[in-house]
């Protein structure tokens, strides 16, 4: 009978202990948030966000897709999906993140753009709160939150990147291109970002070309603004890049032997590994609760 009373006891405290361990591991895994950004419009930001992010499911990690492009919002439509919701309804308390996020393949969770996030800063600080509280409701869910977003060095272009974990600067070989790419990064310096920062060149005839322009970029952002970019690779032109969009498929879902794809997925990799670099406390991200909160205070303090 005392045994029988014992060992209920140390089950229960075996239990208890389990839940602080769960609970202490989802804090320090907060999700890892990475802003796709280029400068210059039409240079590969979604193609990159869409194909990255499924390269990240594929190996293994839990990953959703923030369309921030505000104005012309387009994963959805390169899928071939047609949500219901987007974050408009989440902005304006007509939904919950739930009931807005849809699944694309490889269990790709996605939120569907649009220009609702612009309304984030003209919120009370209730209705802000109560998106805070919901958006607090999946950090952890997910390792890494990829977000799209649109051409251009806009002030939400600029409150996204300097919210983010990591920013992907992605520029073609052109010199105009590199130039745009250049001004993301000059930007956010000083603004004294603090998270990393890397470059991927696409549109590369060969790897060659890709290490060497994304070399000069690293050079001159080092000598001209401080800034260590880190190298995650380059993605060669590929004719079936193009085609998936006519197919309305992703290239990682349609042709994941492609020559691009096999780049993209290598990309991620080494994405995943910059990760473990970190010491195991910051291995994980600030979380997408911190970042709608950064873009937000952004936001109102530039409005
Ligand atoms: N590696 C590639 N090989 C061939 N075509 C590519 C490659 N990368 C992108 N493209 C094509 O270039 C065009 C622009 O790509 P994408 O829409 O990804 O750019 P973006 O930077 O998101 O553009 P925007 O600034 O308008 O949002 C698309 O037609 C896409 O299919
Ligand atoms: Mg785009």
């Amino acid at each position: 009978m005392i045994s029988d009373q014992a060992d209920k006891l140390r089950k229960m405290a075996q239990g208890v202990r389990q839940q602080i361990e769960a609970e202490m591991m989802g804090i320090s895994r907060k999700t890892r948030t990475v802003v796709i950004s280029s400068g210059k419009g039409g240079v590969g930001k979604s193609t990159l966000a869409l194909n990255l992010s499924l390269s990240l499911c594929s190996e293994g990690q839990r990953v959703i897709l923030l369309d921030a492009d505000l104005g012309l919002a387009n994963i959805d439509v390169m899928l071939g999906l047609s949500p219901e919701y987007h974050i408009q309804h989440l902005v304006q308390g007509r939904k919950s993140l739930k009931d807005i996020i849809i699944t694309g393949p490889l269990g790709l969770k996605i939120i569907p753009g649009g220009s609702g996030i612009n309304e984030l800063a003209n919120l009370s600080d209730a209705e802000l709160n109560r998106i805070l509280i919901e958006v607090g409701k999946v950090d952890g869910d997910y390792d890494y939150m990829v977000i799209d977003t649109g051409a251009g060095i806009s002030k939400n272009v600029i409150s996204f990147m300097l919210a983010a974990d990591e920013v992907i600067v992605i520029t073609t070989p052109e010199p105009t291109s590199l130039t745009d790419a250049y001004g993301c990064v000059k930007t956010i310096a000083k603004q004294s970002y603090a998270g990393g920062v890397s470059v991927v060149i696409n549109q590369v005839s060969d790897n060659n070309e890709g290490l060497m322009v994304a070399e000069k970029f690293r050079l001159v952002c080092k000598q001209f603004l401080n800034v260590d970019i880190k190298l995650l690779g380059s993605i060669p032109s590929d004719s079936l890049v193009g085609e998936v969009v006519r197919q309305q498929k992703a290239l990682m879902q349609a042709y994941p032997r492609s020559t691009a794809a096999r780049h993209i997925q290598n990309i991620a990799r080494r994405l995943v590994n910059l990760g473990g670099m970190a010491s195991p406390a910051e291995s994980g991200g600030s979380g997408i609760k911190k970042f709608f909160q950064k873009i937000t205070r952004f936001m109102r303090d530039h409005g």
